[in-house]
């Protein structure tokens, strides 16, 4: 069975019979391999598109009135097109709305049109549903609008309506990696340039298992903004102490261990070791895939979850407890967590025959010392936003 399977016939028992074609849209959530907490500074990610997603079956209508509903919410939105604003009560909607808006202030004539959202990324898992929200809508709107518009500006607009619209200060990690994401693959970005470069994850034996803290995330937005000014506030002490660097992203180790001592503030200080330490990390996985060496990846993998607990402090008792229990199963050569922390997600690298010892060890070790019990995806790395023609995935 497919995940899309009665999506047409619930859009049009929700909207009606129309003579307009109705099209299926995909926009994949994404997990970060390496390279936590860097995107804002301009730095390193290593993300992937995942098979989980939103579908979005969109029609047009003939006047200006745009209709939102998702089969995974009750709550349905209805907007006109010519005042489109941020409503808390329209929750979920405020997404692709946003969306809408970043067409029109490019000048993009967005006629009416209806849409059903269908999701299948654990709520609140830190697997980035926004931003497949956001992407399914932008390639939507760019089929509908025939605007033509690049993948890389979709890619912008999202963030920017996220920032803006939204009011989430995020870097541009998860919609990259939901509107440029290829099968097998991860990308090596460069947040500063855009310049990035696909890279075949050939993982051999061993087969990515993403665990779910299953904790509802409090407080991560505001504590993430909390982090980025930290960092930015650290950029700037140092700055006239860096003749050439751009952003936080571009210094080295070398040359953060020359200026460290200049930061007063023993807390700005960690997330900077952090961030610097981590791009670094970033580097010394790559040449470890290039190597082969998938122990020296996971290895890269354990130092960025140790520097996220210790320096960056985002990790908690929960992915703090599914780590301590992977690192521990026999046949778990990497694990960290994953996106923005305080809960979520942790990805791990385990051999084949050791997936269900994986599953059983973790849960029971992650069970006993939260309470909560934990969920695990064997995950697929996918494609990224597009039209589906053929009504599957
Ligand atoms: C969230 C943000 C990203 C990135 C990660 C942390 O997922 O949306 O931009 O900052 O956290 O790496």
């Amino acid at each position: 069975m497919s995940e899309t399977d009665g999506l047409y016939e619930q859009f049009e028992q929700l909207f009606g019979a129309g003579t307009e074609p109705i099209r299926l849209f995909f926009a994949p959530g994404r997990v970060n391999l390496i390279g936590e907490h860097t995107d804002y500074t301009g730095g390193y990610v290593f993300p992937a598109a995942l098979t989980f997603g939103t579908w979005a079956a969109a029609r047009r209508r003939p006047d200006s009135v745009c209709r939102l509903a998702s089969t995974g919410f009750v709550r349905q939105a209805e907007c006109d097109l010519t005042e489109l604003i941020y409503k808390p009560e329209d929750d979920w909607a405020n997404y692709p709305k946003g969306m809408i808006r970043e067409f029109q202030t490019k000048g993009i004539q967005v006629p009416g049109f209806d849409i059903l959202f269908h999701g299948n990324i654990p709520n609140g898992a830190g697997l980035s549903s926004s931003a497949s929200i956001e992407l399914v809508t932008a390639v939507a709107l760019n089929a509908l609008t025939g605007a033509g518009m690049p993948m890389i500006w979709l890619v912008q607009a999202a963030q920017r309506a996220e920032n803006q619209f939204i009011g989430v200060n995020c870097g541009i990690m998860d919609q990259f990696a939901s509107g440029m994401g290829k099968a097998g693959h991860a990308m090596l970005l460069k947040c500063e340039t855009l310049e990035f470069q696909y890279v075949p994850l050939l993982l051999g034996d061993y087969q990515l298992v993403i665990t779910n803290t299953n904790k509802r995330r409090e407080l991560a937005d505001s504590k993430y903004n909390e982090r980025r000014s930290e960092c930015e506030q650290g950029f700037g002490i140092l700055q006239p102490y860096l003749q050439s660097a751009t952003c936080l992203g571009e210094v080295s180790v070398e040359h953060w261990r020359q200026v460290s001592d200049k930061v007063e503030s023993p807390i700005i200080r960690k997330r900077l070791e952090h961030v610097v330490t981590e791009n670094a990390r970033v580097q010394a996985s790559m040449d470890a895939l290039q190597a082969g060496d998938l122990l020296a990846f996971g290895q890269c993998m354990m130092q960025s979850h140790e520097s996220l607990r210790d320096q960056y402090e985002v990790t908690g008792i929960e992915l703090d407890a599914l780590f301590d229990e992977a690192r521990r199963v026999d046949g778990c050569i990497g694990t960290r967590m994953t996106g923005a922390g305080f809960g979520g997600c942790s990805v791990s690298v385990v051999h084949l025959d050791a997936v269900e010892l994986f599953r059983q060890q973790v849960a029971q070790g992650y069970t006993k010392t939260t309470g909560l019990t934990p969920a695990f995806y064997v995950c697929s790395i996918g494609d990224g936003a597009h039209e589906l023609t053929d009504g599957g995935n």
